[in-house]
């Protein structure tokens, strides 16, 4: 292992580079390091000192291994400070990433020089914390009120350009150790001699309406605005102070220890990315609908040369015009050039009516209409006409793969593959292991959805695999409380209020009640034992063909694109309550979040239980990625341990005293709260 902290001399200008791969964090030997380099610099009487990165990164930010610990000396503020007093000026040469920390040790710097390539920002907030080592303080006085509470707030990242532009970094370099070396000291002062910024009332209330939007429930972004307000009032040393206090109330708060297992959780789904598997080059995707257009303009967006199947000409066109229209998206979100839009479609997309003249592929994915039938004339066509190692997935959401692969050569290469919409956005992929599935066949596919950013969780056969299973439940027990006493609108906005992005019944209007509907009608729901069927969802469909907001009118009428609670739905509701001889009473926003949210850690737990799912974060990742369930609470598993399980398990007794059609304990959440152990620990393992 080379040294973490490189140091050199020559001429008058120390050199001191961080190399801690793969993107230099702060880690403790990293500090050390930097500290010994400055009292080298020091002791050899150097001019001016040159701070830079090895490789592709400044410094990326703080070590996330030692988030949980207890920090040991010497502490980045310190260093940070050392630098922003050193006798000789230190400049920055931004070689890459300056990321949190390491923008915060830039910033202490006399100036800046990035190469073009270089990315800075303070993404503390994304981790539920404040910059910690003079961000707060810093920045501001430096590029102003305005910018500095929108990069904190936000936690943006931004590009060199535009870091340039605000006064972030003083000169663009390709080589930015030689241009800092040479670099005429700009005429201002270093950040800590200069005047506090002007205060900027309206642009601190902006920041704070912004925040209240996106960053609904969250702690660290009104904090962070607080103290960037702060800068213009306070003298430096006292909002440093300020700062740190936060920054440490923060680090062991509930929001910043869900965001880490989140963050944790996604790094760990994209590293099963790289456990080997075959790259992939070239794929089919049958059905150029929403989700087969989507799918093959996300793949070709990664260089993959994708054939796409329909079972005519007019199908192949529409697939054409659909996969047509994301690119002129793109286009007109700055995203892509027109030249290169057009470019890649010739180059990487072709268009077949059958499978007659289907080029050979790695991987086909089928994303046809839902119906069994359909899916495996599709599958068996596809056997036929690609070679027996072609990787197959289907898209499904609800039908069984397992049933889907009957009949196929080598059956192990087959597996599901279930998509988000609009699956060239959402990041969350189930990956559903059947029967039959090879190792060798998840492990590919698990490279491809890495190539694709994706956030892949491994998933076994049941119906609505991890997520929409959860979703059904979750809903079910939604429709309880309706009859029981609650309204739409009330429950959308309890589950609001808890920093879902939305509740159950909005949902709804938005995707349409008819797909729910067909589901309960696929399962039986009505007439099936063992369940408590409630006949509003049903009532809705059947009897008024309100379908949500395609129709008009849902759960919700519609005033414009506003909804309004509807005296139809609501007498629907209250209708039901009096078939039943139930007499209705008042839920409190309380109520309905517990048991909202105790029905997902109910199922969840299950999953756990019958191993479709593989741990306790994957179900956590798919509810943040897929429903909306809020980030930072770390997703219903971790919400739970952090409640408690016996908490969680004394709810599910109490409801399932009352309502046994409803609630049952499952035994995982039994023995984890009587052992004591945690619910990854008791998960059985695939
Ligand atoms: P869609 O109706 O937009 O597209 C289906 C396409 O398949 C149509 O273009 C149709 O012409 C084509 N098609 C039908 N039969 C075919 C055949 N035998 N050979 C070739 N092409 C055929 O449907 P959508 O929404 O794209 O859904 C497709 C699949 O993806 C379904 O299984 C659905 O359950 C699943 N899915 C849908 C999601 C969604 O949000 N829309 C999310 C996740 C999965």
């Amino acid at each position: 292992m080379t040294d973490p902290v490189r140091f050199t001399a020559q001429r008058g200008i120390a050199r001191i580079t961080i190399d801690n791969p793969p993107v230099n964090v702060t880690a403790q030997p990293v500090r050390a390091g930097l500290s010994a380099a400055l009292d080298a610099a020091l002791a050899a009487g150097v001019s001016r000192v040159v701070l830079t990165g090895a490789g592709r990164a400044f410094v990326a930010g703080a070590d996330a291994k030692e988030f949980d610990a207890a920090p040991v000396a010497p502490h980045l503020p310190d260093l940070v400070a050392r630098i922003a007093a050193f006798p000789v000026p230190v400049i920055a040469a931004i070689n890459g990433a300056a990321l949190g920390g390491g923008l915060e040790l830039a910033l202490a710097c006399a100036a800046r020089v990035a190469v073009p390539g270089a990315t800075l920002g303070l993404p503390e907030v994304t981790l539920g914390v404040v910059p910690g080592a003079g961000g707060t303080q810093r920045l501001p006085r430096l590029v102003g009120l305005a910018p500095a509470l929108s990069l904190i707030s936000e936690g943006r990242v931004i590009g060199a350009a535009e870091a340039l532009n605000l006064g972030l970094v003083d000169a663009l370099a390709d080589d930015p150790v030689t241009a800092a070396e040479a670099l005429a000291l700009p005429a201002r002062a270093a950040p800590d001699a200069l005047p506090a910024p002007a205060p900027d009332p309206a642009a601190v209330e902006a920041a704070r309406a912004q925040a209240a939007k996106r960053a609904k429930g969250q702690v660290a972004p009104g904090l962070a605005i607080d103290l960037v307000a702060a800068s213009a009032t306070l003298p430096l040393a006292e909002g440093l102070t300020c700062e740190r206090e936060t920054f440490l109330s923060l680090k062991t708060s509930d929001q910043a220890a869900a965001l880490r297992h989140v963050f944790f959780a996604e790094r760990a789904a994209l590293a099963r990315g790289r456990a080997g598997g075959a790259a992939i080059d070239t794929a089919a995707v049958v059905g150029g609908g929403t989700m087969g257009a989507a799918i093959a303009y996300a793949l070709a967006g990664v260089g993959v040369s994708v054939a796409l199947v329909e079972t005519d000409a007019a199908g192949a066109e529409r697939a054409r015009a659909n996969v047509a229209t994301l690119y002129a998206e793109a286009v007109a979100r700055g995203k892509s050039s027109p030249e290169a839009a057009e470019a890649a479609q010739a180059a990487r997309h072709s268009y077949h009516v059958g499978y007659a003249d289907l080029p050979p592929a790695q991987i086909a994915i089928e994303a046809v209409f839902e119906d069994l039938a359909v899916k495996k004339q599709v599958f068996a066509a596809l056997d036929a006409a690609l070679p027996e190692t072609t990787i197959l997935a289907t898209n499904t959401s609800y039908l069984n793969p397992d049933r889907i692969a009957e009949g196929l050569r080598n059956p192990g290469r087959f597996l599901g593959l279930h998509f988000f919409s609009p699956a060239h956005v959402m990041k969350l992929v189930e990956v559903i292991r059947t029967a039959t599935t090879t190792p060798e066949t998840l492990a590919t596919v698990l490279r491809l959805t890495a190539r694709l950013r994706k956030i892949a969780v491994p998933a076994g056969v049941c119906d609505g695999f991890i997520g929409n299973r959860i979703l059904t439940r979750y809903r079910q027990i939604c429709d309880v409380m309706l009859i029981e006493g609650a309204l739409p609108a009330q429950i959308d906005a309890a589950l609001r209020g808890f920093g879902m992005a939305m509740g159950p019944y909005e949902v709804q209007d938005l995707s349409g009640l008819d797909i729910a509907h067909a589901n309960r009608k696929r399962m039986g729901w009505k007439t099936k034992p063992g369940i408590r069927y409630i006949p509003i969802a049903d009532r809705i469909v059947e009897e008024t063909g309100r379908l949500g907001r395609k129709t008009g009118a849902g759960w919700y009428d519609y005033d414009g694109a506003k909804p309004v609670p509807s005296a139809a739905i609501n007498q629907i509701v209250t209708s039901e309550s009096s078939r039943a001889g139930i007499t209705r009473r008042p839920f409190t926003d309380t109520e309905i979040v517990s048991r909202a949210t105790t029905v997902m850690i109910e199922e969840g737990a299950r999953l756990l239980e019958e191993s479709i799912a593989e741990s306790p974060s994957d179900i956590d990742l798919v509810l943040v990625h897929g429903y909306g369930f809020p980030r930072w609470r770390g997703g219903p598993m971790h919400y739970a341990e952090r409640l408690g399980l016996p908490e969680i398990c004394a709810r599910i007794e109490a409801f399932a005293a009352a309502d046994p059609l409803s609630w049952a304990l499952p035994d995982i959440l039994r023995r984890a709260t009587e052992t004591g152990r945690s619910l990854s620990d008791l998960a059985r393992k695939p």
